[in-house]
Parts: C-alpha cells; sequence; structure tokens
C-alpha cells in the first residue's frame, strides 16, 4: 500500500543476494549489473597503466578527502552537458552509490523520521533506511513516466518527509523514467514543501538516445543532492561514484572524512585517465546496443512463454525487466524450483515496504549470456505458467 509511512522490516538481506554474485554455474536473473564482457577490461588496464606511470607513488599516498581535483573537473564538465551547473569542488567522490546515499542519510535522517521513496525501490537503499530507523512514505510509481509529481504533493504536504529519493532514470527495480517535464516540477513541489530531493542517477547513462537532463538542472543548491556511480556503465567492482550535496556540502564532506578518510586512489587515477582519454562514450554505445539486444531477446521470450496477461513497460534502455504477472502466484515455490535448476531470478515483494498488490519480478537479461538467458527464462515461463496452474 502507498501513502502511509510505515516501518520498514527487510524481507532478505543484501550480504545473501551479493554472495550469489560469484557462484559457478548459476543462470543468474537476479543481479544488478550485466556481464563480465560487458565490462571495458583493455580500457581500465590501460587507464591503470597510464595512472601508475603518471602518478608513481602518488598513487598510494592519501590524498584530498573530497576526491582527485582533476577527476571532479572532468565530472562536473560531464554534468554541465546535462544542464547542472556545477564546479568540480562541488562534488565529493565516494565509494560507490551505496556509501554516496549512506552518508545522506546519516546527515538527514534521525531514527522515526520519515523518508519517501518510489513503490517500488532499490532494495539495498530499503535496506539503508531500515537501519537508519526511518519509516518509509512509499510513493506510486504509476507507469514509465514514475512518480508523478500531482499525485504526490498533497502526501509530501501532508507528511513532510526529511528527503525524497528517487532513481530518476531507468529506476531500480521499475524501468521507470521520469519525463524532463515531471523532473522540474518534482524539484518545485520538493522546494515548496522543504523536502530534501535526492537524485540516484546511477541508470542516467544507460537511457538509450543519451542521459535526460539531471534534476539539479532546475535546483538552486537549496533542494536537490545528486549521487550515482560508475558501478552499472564502467564497473561495480571499482566501487567509483560521486555526489553533488548542494547546500549539505560542508557536513557531507566532513562525514565522508569521518567514515573513510577518502575513496581509493588508484580507483580514482584510474577513472579520472578513462574520461580524460574519451573512453566512455564509445564504451557506453556499445553498451546500450548490447543491452538493447539482451532486453529484446527478453521479452520475446517472455511474451512466448510467461503465463498469458503478464505485463512487462518495456523500459528506455538498461537491462532490468520490471514483470506483473495476472494471477498471483507462490513466487517462493517457483523460486525453490528454479534453483534446483541453477536459475535465479529478483522476487518484486523485496522492493516494497507492504506486500505488493500484483506478483511481480524483476528479471536482468544481460548478466547470463544469450544462450542462458534463452533456456533460463524459457524454463522460469514453463515453472510460473505451472504454478498457475496450481502446481509449482
Ligand atoms: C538504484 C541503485 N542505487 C544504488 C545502487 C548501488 O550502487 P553501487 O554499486 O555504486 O554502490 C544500486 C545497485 O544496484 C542501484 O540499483
Amino acid at each position: 500500500m502507498t501513502g502511509e509511512p510505515q516501518t520498514f522490516r527487510a524481507t532478505g538481506r543484501l550480504v545473501d543476494f551479493m554472495r550469489q554474485a560469484d557462484e559457478p554455474g548459476l543462470i543468474n536473473l537476479a543481479a544488478g549489473v550485466p556481464g563480465l564482457d560487458a565490462l571495458p577490461a583493455d580500457e581500465l588496464r590501460a587507464a591503470f597503466a597510464r595512472g601508475f606511470e603518471r602518478e608513481g607513488a602518488g598513487m598510494f599516498a592519501y590524498h584530498h578527502p573530497e576526491g582527485d581535483r582533476r577527476l571532479r573537473e572532468l565530472l562536473a564538465a560531464r554534468l554541465k552537458t546535462r544542464g547542472a551547473e556545477v564546479r568540480g569542488e562541488q562534488l565529493v567522490t565516494v565509494t560507490g552509490c551505496t556509501q554516496g546515499l549512506q552518508l545522506l542519510l546519516s546527515l538527514l535522517v534521525q531514527p522515526g523520521d520519515i523518508v519517501a521513496v518510489e513503490a517500488p525501490a532499490y532494495y539495498g537503499l530499503l535496506e539503508l533506511l531500515s537501519t537508519a530507523g526511518a519509516r518509509v512514505l512509499p510513493l506510486p510509481v504509476g507507469d514509465g513516466d514514475g512518480i508523478d509529481p500531482a499525485e504526490v504533493e498533497p502526501l509530501l504536504a501532508r507528511w513532510k518527509p526529511r528527503c525524497l529519493i528517487v532513481c530518476a532514470a531507468l529506476s531500480n527495480p521499475s524501468g521507470a523514467t521520469l519525463p524532463e517535464s515531471r523532473r522540474e516540477r518534482l524539484v518545485e513541489v520538493c522546494r515548496t514543501h522543504g523536502v530534501r530531493l535526492i537524485e540516484d542517477d546511477i541508470y542516467g547513462e544507460l537511457v538509450d538516445g543519451g542521459a535526460p537532463r539531471s534534476m539539479l538542472a532546475w535546483d538552486d543548491g537549496s533542494t536537490v543532492s545528486y549521487v550515482t556511480s560508475f558501478s552499472k556503465t564502467i564497473s561495480p567492482g571499482l566501487r567509483a561514484g560521486f555526489c553533488v550535496p548542494g547546500s549539505l556540502h560542508e557536513d557531507y564532506a566532513a562525514r565522508k572524512c569521518q567514515q573513510d578518510l577518502h575513496s581509493a586512489v588508484p580507483t580514482e587515477v584510474a577513472l579520472r585517465e578513462f574520461l580524460e582519454t574519451g573512453a566512455l562514450d564509445p564504451h557506453l554505445a556499445r553498451l546500450r546496443a548490447r543491452n538493447l539486444q539482451r532486453r529484446t531477446l527478453g521479452l520475446e521470450i517472455i511474451a512466448r512463454s510467461f503465463p498469458a496477461g503478464t505485463r512487462v513497460n518495456p523500459p528506455r534502455g538498461g537491462y532490468m525487466l520490471w514483470v506483473e504477472l495476472p494471477q498471483p502466484a507462490d513466487l517462493a515455490a517457483v523460486r525453490e524450483a528454479a534453483r534446483r535448476e541453477s536459475i535465479v531470478f529478483a522476487s518484486g515483494a523485496v522492493f516494497f515496504t507492504q506486500p505488493p498488490a500484483r506478483t511481480c519480478l524483476r528479471l536482468n537479461c544481460a548478466k547470463a549470456s544469450a544462450d542462458e538467458l534463452q533456456h533460463g527464462l524459457t524454463r522460469l515461463g514453463a515453472l510460473l505458467c505451472a504454478a498457475a496452474q496450481g502446481g509449482a
């Protein structure tokens, strides 16, 4: 149910999901990343080598708590192309989007405070909120355009949450992307009601046809805090991300420094070299094409193999499909049966703070090879059809 703040109890554990990540022989439709062949390994190797050459021992020293200066300038320049008037010194590098979000929450949220999120929302975020003792106000994500500012304004006005966290492009797991008109309006609504708007932009660069403008484009520094990482675009193992905290900058930088002094220098130097040589855009073009191919294959198999009436709203990029079944199904039993065949997927319920009205699944089409995807999704469809007829 959406519209009322709730105390959230995690229904899974992130650590257990992550332990699945490197299990050999698994057809992994649950993971949040594409397969290893999608990573720009050669370009990264070259970037690390150039970094070592240029920095020498400096690559292994302490450095600036807010991150490599040149890297921050490059990142700010990239954000400028998306409408955000930011300078390098307004950015703080972080160890993945997870740390970026966790630091913001540690500044904004005390136990019992209300935080508004999309329903459904990224599971790891819900777990962070539950650890922070937040009460979660779930906001409905109606269709492929994400939350509707007109619909949520009365809820924000009524509950005055400490912040609203939105995965504004290719939201995980719904796949929704906020159009620019909704972005602008959401910034206005949050400003009007004194709600800090946290934009999680981790999938922004995966939008087909190019990343939309960031919500920073409509902010005067007072309302939006922006956070992202390169986990979904360059490499999740780099653990490289950054935050534009806006008016929270000074406290954010201090909190970051308390937590781990600064992010890893070799990673930042390599990322800087990667960006400096212009490796990102050609890589993104290849990645988007690969994602589109896999998504298209996934949608075809689902249309063929899943129960009649299954709904999938094709996202505007990325590799995740959010699937709604036409009837309630015992997904726990389907998961067990699939696991026996070494197939794993994410049950939709973990992305909600209350059991959802419909039975949903999130499927990753880009981690498994094309053959594995073909096999895994076809088998999963058969198991779901059997469950719909009463025998998983
Ligand atoms: C919406 C969202 N935010 C944050 C994260 C965590 O990202 P990172 O690996 O950079 O910590 C994920 C990972 O799946 C995600 O989907």
